[in-house]
């Protein structure tokens, strides 16, 4: 099976853990584009959907699902989104498509976080992905620096600006064996409007995408 079909798959999948006439809380990405696709599949649509972000919320109205303010809601009950690394803990790396700050928001107004992806994305210990961080334009340097100093490489993601008007900076070279601590640490520091380390709020459940069909893990 290609990536592309494991995608599809858990998409697919995570239609199981969607109530029709809820409202849910929709991630962004290329696996999260073939979950919005299933939605509209489903023959008992959902009442509506808070999106982390503009491109997925361009997908849910093209599909005539309709996109809720999240400050008019006070709780969800799921949120389905997909990772750029996810370890046997259910900790994250996210934000390989600059949404991290409003994954973070929607995933932090959901009862359960569910991730979806291909079994690429499963590793023993994040960090081979570069991690990324939304940072205030006039503090990228000296947020760089510190980056630097706790052994990574920073890099200006080049001609990105986020749907907040953040950049993003992708650090190399960091082994994250304790991503709580890290996502803590980095988090302080003045400029950062998030890291894209999801450990303080991690995914309870993981349907992950392989040959063999889906693999759920729950954390
Ligand atoms: C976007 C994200 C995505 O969830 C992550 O990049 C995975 O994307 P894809 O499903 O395309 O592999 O965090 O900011």
């Amino acid at each position: 099976m290609t990536q592309d079909e494991l995608k599809a798959l858990v998409g697919q999948a995570a239609i199981a853990h969607v109530q029709p006439g809820s409202v849910i809380g929709v991630g962004t990405g290329s696996t999260v584009n073939c979950f919005i696709d299933a939605l509209a599949r489903m023959p008992e649509r959902i009442r509506g959907a808070v999106s982390s972000s503009e491109q997925s919320s361009a997908r849910l109205r093209a599909h005539g699902i309709e996109v809720l303010d999240a400050n008019g809601v006070e709780a969800l009950a799921v949120y389905i989104d997909g990772a750029d690394e996810i370890d046997h803990q259910g900790n994250m790396i996210k934000g390989g498509g600059a949404a991290l700050t409003r994954e973070k928001i929607v995933a932090d107004l959901s009862a359960r976080f569910i991730c979806i992806a291909d079994e690429s994305k499963l590793v023993d210990t994040l960090g081979r992905f570069p991690l990324p961080i939304e940072v205030i334009p006039m503090a990228a340097a000296q947020i760089a620096r510190r980056l630097a100093a706790l052994g990574g490489e920073p890099v200006l993601r080049a001609g990105v600006v986020t749907d907040n008007g953040g950049h993003i900076i992708d650090v190399r070279g960091l082994r994250i064996t304790d991503p709580t601590a890290m996502e803590r640490e980095i988090n302080q520091w003045p400029g950062v409007v998030s890291v894209g380390i999801f450990a303080r709020n991690k995914a309870r459940v993981c349907l992950l995408g392989t040959p063999q069909g889906v693999r759920t893990m729950t954390f």
